[in-house]
């Protein structure tokens, strides 16, 4: 079964909003695949997402309440298919970690490489709506160009 872990810094924000759409792109398609997140920082571990990926998912009739912030580990390497980050400092960190099957989510969709911003360090909601936007186009060309979906 093909499967894949997105990662981000704390697993809070950016990752679980991906799992989330890929999650729901699984549901829509009824595809046979394992998906999950995790994040390179312990700080929120067991936590659910943020309140404003929670709502911008929600706004966007998916559901990511239920999920809960893990720490990725060295195992992950070889239990997924695909390791997709947000940002270039997750690359890095992976990398670093030995990973070698990493993929950086800016590099579909169009958006020429470009990290997710954090937006952990956002004002309020403000920028939500631009993540989940670049998220949901990305994601789903990840999917598209990997073969997962049509
Ligand atoms: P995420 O955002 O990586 O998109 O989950 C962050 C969440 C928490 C922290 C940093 C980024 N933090 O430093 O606690």
């Amino acid at each position: 079964m093909t499967s894949i872990l997105f990662v981000c810094l704390g697993n809070i924000c950016r990752s679980p909003l991906a799992e989330g759409i890929a999650l729901n792109l699984k549901d829509k398609y009824d595809l046979n695949i394992e998906i999950d997140s995790a994040g390179t920082g312990h700080w929120h571990v067991g936590n659910p997402p943020c309140e404003n990926s929670i709502t911008v998912a929600n706004n966007n009739h998916i559901d990511i309440s239920h999920l809960r912030a893990r720490l990725i580990k060295k195992e992950d390497e070889n239990k997924f298919d695909y390791i997709v980050v947000m940002d270039e400092n997750n690359y890095t960190d992976l990398i670093a970690m030995g990973f070698k099957n990493v993929y950086k989510i800016g590099n579909y969709g169009g958006f020429e490489g470009a990290d997710v911003p954090d937006p952990y360090f956002f004002d309020g909601f403000e920028g939500f709506d631009k993540v989940f936007e670049m998220l949901d186009i990305s994601v789903r060309d990840f999917m598209y160009k990997e073969r997962l979906i049509s």
